[in-house]
């Protein structure tokens, strides 16, 4: 019974949604503004880079304490459940009606545990993709894309690499009204005026 233990854990607390508490503290309910996505890159938009880099901790945190604890009880093959558990807290929360993120910074917090190294190539595409273009979903699905390749090359266990496929695929398909609105050249560029509109 130690999965279900670990599921429980990764989902409930996956399922926190930081972007809606933080943005409420504020006084915004950030699911009325901008993208209306509860996380990160909504909550910059919205109010602003530091409450917004406090979403992104927290829910980093929520990622990688799931993974650690899975982890602590079973290796890498329970390390992955709880990771699973987690991102489908964040995207599918129960407090929310199963209404949720995108996935990425929960997913960060993740492959943060299973490969600094990777992660860190993760986070330049994006941070290389949102500078040049603005566009910060471009930059998340790129980066996305990338993790189960840097997995795969750094010989990481399989179990890693088959999460990371079904994350990338899991998020790229959370982005599809951004892949719709990038493809329209609607998609909000960040720091852009309008972005901030309704
Ligand atoms: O991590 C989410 C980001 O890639 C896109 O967010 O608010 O522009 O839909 P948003």
């Amino acid at each position: 019974m130690q999965w279900l233990k670990i599921i429980s854990f990764g989902y409930l607390l996956g399922s926190i949604p930081f972007g809606l508490i933080i943005g409420r503290l504020y006084g915004k309910d950030v699911r009325k503004f901008g993208s209306k996505n509860i996380g990160f890159t909504n909550v910059w938009r919205v109010i602003g880079l530091v409450p917004a880099l406090l979403v992104l901790t927290l829910d980093a945190l929520k990622g990688y304490l799931s993974v650690y604890y899975g982890y602590q009880i079973g290796g890498e093959l329970f390390a992955i459940v709880g990771a699973i558990a987690s991102v489908c807290g964040h995207m599918f929360p129960l407090y929310l009606k199963f209404k949720g993120g995108k996935g990425v910074a929960t997913a960060l917090g993740v492959i943060i545990f299973l490969s600094p190294k990777v992660t860190l190539f993760a986070v330049i595409i994006w941070l290389v993709v949102t500078f040049i273009t603005r566009y910060v979903s471009l930059a998340s699905i790129l980066a996305a894309i990338f993790v189960p390749f840097g997995m795969y090359f750094l010989q990481k266990p399989l179990v890693y690499v088959i999460f990371a496929i079904i994350g990338s695929i899991s998020i790229v398909f959370k982005h599809s009204e951004n892949i719709k609105k990038l493809i329209n050249r609607t998609e909000n560029k960040i720091g852009s005026k309008i972005s901030i509109s309704k």
